[in-house]
């Protein structure tokens, strides 16, 4: 019997892209370690397994929230992340109008202030480590706006973060690691609880005080509801726009030819941003559990697998993506899963936008060039976020 390949061993996480092609050829959906999931390789059959939550459901993102070993409830495991109609299409119609293109709009120039006095101190410092500078600070910023959080709480973001995606990457033996992993989401779950007390005393224009409002209202969000949106668009609105940020960055300084199209046409910057969101998919995967037996390219499923719809291959599916390994700003036609499709398509897309093409536009205002330290970069690993973990740069001033 053949091996089963890892999706998180070094050889493949660190390059994806080659592993990804051979399996959307020889094996589109087939069975990988951990666990036995089953990946869906191929953009067609990832369209059918999120455009039917009946059959394939969300459910299946508990394997990653929920492990065994956590003893406690973790809160995304309350989110609509992992929920289904008709649930879902409740809690989701809560926060659809604060996250729209409209609603986040009103945001633009928190933003850019803010990605301007990063830009000016890392000028002023030169070398920085562009993940730390940038890819950290800028969505911590934002987020604690939104979510009316303490700003002082902001250095502990990224523990709380990286802790929610580890979990389902952490081996069931790694028993001293799952103690620090379990400190960390009790300590998480206190802060956010102290924080929607504050707002039930004293409401603010935020999300979290906009979600009490609806509660009141129509009576309809339970506590551990409440508590599962706050850490749900916590992390979420971290983890991804980090790795995101991170990416632009990467690109910006390993592709002098994109830099000078971008500085040359600013209106590019947003294709750009596209064009990093399907190259390398910071957003790597979701899950899914299947609700009944059923065929998925060519392969029958029993009730219960497993699937994890690989966005990283999809989006550089050869039948749907021509030249899909270019980096190409011209590229138009179908769009890219990195967002994720249908009902659960990412709800903070528009702000993660906004914020990536604000930092790209005022890297470009400032800067003449950014140069990368020479190496192989070196990636995070999380269970479904990927980018560059350390970003050294060099900044050179316009
Ligand atoms: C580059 C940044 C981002 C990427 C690549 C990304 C990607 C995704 C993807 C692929 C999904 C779908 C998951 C699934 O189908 O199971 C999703 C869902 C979600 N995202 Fe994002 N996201 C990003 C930023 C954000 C931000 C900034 C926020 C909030 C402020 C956010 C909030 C959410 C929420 C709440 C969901 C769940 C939606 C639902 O289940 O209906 N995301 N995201």
């Amino acid at each position: 019997m053949s091996v089963r390949p890892n999706i998180y061993a070094p050889n493949i996480w660190n390059n994806p892209h080659s592993f990804y092609s051979s399996l959307r050829r020889e094996a589109p959906v087939s069975q990988v370690e951990p666990g036995g999931m089953w990946a869906v390789t191929r953009y067609e059959d990832a369209l059918h397994v999120l455009k039917n939550p009946q059959i394939f459901s969300s459910e299946g993102l508990r394997a990653a929230t929920q492990p065994a070993w956590l003893g406690q409830r973790n809160p995304v495991s309350d989110s609509i992340l992992v929920l289904d109609p008709p649930d879902h299409t409740r809690l989701r119609s809560l926060i659809t109008r604060t996250f729209s293109a409209p609603g986040v709009a009103r945001l633009e120039s928190f933003v850019r202030s803010n990605a301007e006095s990063i830009v000016a101190d890392m000028l002023a410092r030169r070398r920085v480590d562009f993940v730390e500078s940038m890819g950290l600070t800028l969505p911590s910023r934002t987020m604690s706006a939104l979510l009316g959080l303490d700003t002082s709480l902001a250095p502990r973001f990224k523990g709380w973060a990286d802790a929610i995606v580890s979990f389902g990457i952490t081996p069931p033996d790694a028993t001293e690691r799952q103690a620090e992993l379990r400190a960390t989401l009790t300590e998480l779950k206190h802060h956010l609880g102290q924080v929607l007390e504050l707002r039930r005393r004293e409401p603010g224009n935020d999300v979290v005080s906009d979600l009490l409002q609806a509660r009141a209202q129509g009576g309809v969000l339970s506590d551990d509801e409440l508590l599962g949106f706050l850490v749900l668009l916590l992390v979420a609105g971290l983890e991804t726009t980090y790795d995101l940020l991170g990416l632009c960055g990467l690109m910006l300084a390993d592709q002098p030819d994109i830099w000078a199209r971008l500085k040359a046409d600013r209106t590019l910057v947003p294709k750009f941003v596209e064009e990093v969101l399907r190259f390398e998919s910071p957003s790597q995967s979701t899950m899914r559990i299947t609700t009944q037996e059923t065929e998925l390219g060519g392969v029958r499923l029993p009730k219960g697998a497993v699937l994890m719809v690989q966005f990283v291959s999809a989006n550089r599916d050869e039948s749907v993506f021509p030249n899909p390994h270019r980096f190409d700003l011209d590229r138009t036609g179908t769009p890219h899963l990195g967002f994720g499709h249908g009902i659960h398509f990412c709800v903070g897309a528009p702000l993660a936008r906004l914020e990536a093409r604000l930092a790209v536009e005022v890297l470009l205002e400032r800067c003449s060039k950014l140069v990368r330290e020479p190496g192989p970069v070196q990636w995070n690993v999380a269970v479904t976020t990927r980018g560059p973990a350390v970003l050294p740069l060099e900044l050179h001033p316009a």
